[in-house]
């Protein structure tokens, strides 16, 4: 999603763009950060305009009607203003309609194509099950470690319960994106620098782990008990991961990484439960069939399938902006692959065996 104010001042011509966006890396990246990126400068005339726009590439698929949103207030979805609507005023009030149809946008190119996704389709989408990243280096190890660590509390608490330790986890999961991004917001504010492209990406990453929240919360109700362990447990990981993130942003998003390469083997594992009838398949809720695409009758394992493939997008993208930190090349149009290659920093493939102890979840 991009919010595109007065004025913009970045461009990066389109094969540019290609390559950043072809590396192994950077497909992992919100293609509406790419975009952004990829925008010419440009000058919106009027203030008052307000624009949330999808993605504009020509390469991706139109959004179906629901997901179509350019509102301002000189007409919605128009590329460029009508002039003949122009009012003679100038009105400082937000749009009725900006107010009642925004919605969240999904991360994934997949989710936003016209048809309504399958079972099939969302089997068929590519992911890195095996993915796991070996840490290299004290910080990379430090990250490791308090992830491994993290597991033994929520492991106890939870045990079986699912429905109810994914709705803890994703609380959790939604601070880092929000954390991280208001910290190079006021970054950028102080150097008066452009952020790179991170900003916008790490709030969308926020957003769409609420929405995570939001659909599981439909599912299953926490007892008081579990939403004051929430409460709990959201005061102290914000301030912890706020600290971190001034201590060492190349450490914090690691971490983010790691806890999304478990999130991938969770949802593999609920997944298997599913399978063999341990969890309940029942109907996906609304919530979910509006933000993934799916079809009318898709159910909780659909709902898995899709959350999966998010959180494959936040491990991949959290680990690659780690290395951007360690390669101080954190410019997003910045190709840095070879940089990678050079410094050995591959991913090895053993996510479920590094994931699954000692219990299995
Ligand atoms: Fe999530
Ligand atoms: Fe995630």
């Amino acid at each position: 999603m991009t919010f595109t104010a007065s004025l913009r001042t970045t461009s990066m011509p389109p094969k540019a763009l290609r390559t950043l966006a072809n590396t192994n890396n950077a497909r992992f990246l919100s293609t509406s950060s790419l975009a952004s990126l990829a925008r010419p400068c440009q000058i919106i005339a009027p203030a008052t305009t307000v624009r949330i726009r999808q993605e504009t590439s020509a390469s991706l698929q139109q959004p179906h009607q629901n997901q179509i949103r350019a509102f301002s207030l000189f007409g919605s979805g128009a590329s460029k203003p009508d002039m003949g609507r122009i009012p003679k005023e100038v009105k400082n009030d937000i749009p009725e309609v900006l107010l009642h149809e925004s919605h969240p946008l999904p991360m994934r190119d997949e989710f936003m194509g016209k048809k309504r996704l399958s079972t099939k389709d969302l089997e068929a989408i590519p992911i890195d099950l095996g993915f796991h990243r070996e840490p290299s280096g004290v910080s990379d190890w430090v990250a490791y470690q308090v992830v491994k660590s993290l597991r033994i509390p929520v492991d106890l608490f939870f045990r079986t319960k699912y429905i109810h330790r994914v709705v803890a986890l994703e609380t959790v999961a939604a601070v880092p994106g929000m954390v991280a991004g208001m910290l190079r917001h006021l970054r950028s504010l102080r150097r008066c620098t452009h952020d790179g492209g991170w900003i916008s990406h790490l709030l969308h990453e926020a957003e769409n782990e609420r929405m995570h929240l939001l659909t599981w919360m439909k599912v299953a109700q926490p007892s008081l008990f579990e939403r004051a362990m929430v409460t709990a447990v959201q005061g102290v990981f914000f301030n912890v991961f706020f600290a971190l993130y001034m201590i060492s942003d190349k450490t914090a998003h690691r971490v983010v990484g790691y806890l999304e390469e478990q999130a991938v083997v969770s949802y593999t594992h609920m997944l298997d439960e599913i399978a063999t009838g341990v969890l309940e398949n029942g109907p996906a809720p609304k919530i979910a069939i509006d933000y993934w695409n799916l079809e009318e009758t898709a159910t909780i394992r659909d709902v898995c399938l899709a959350i999966r493939l998010d959180e494959s997008v936040h491990m991949h993208t959290n680990h690659h902006l780690s290395d951007r930190i360690a390669l101080k090349h954190e410019d997003l149009r910045q190709d840095i692959q070879k940089l990678q290659e050079e410094r050995g920093m591959v991913p090895s493939q053993n996510a479920e065996e590094v994931w699954s102890k000692p219990n299995k979840y």
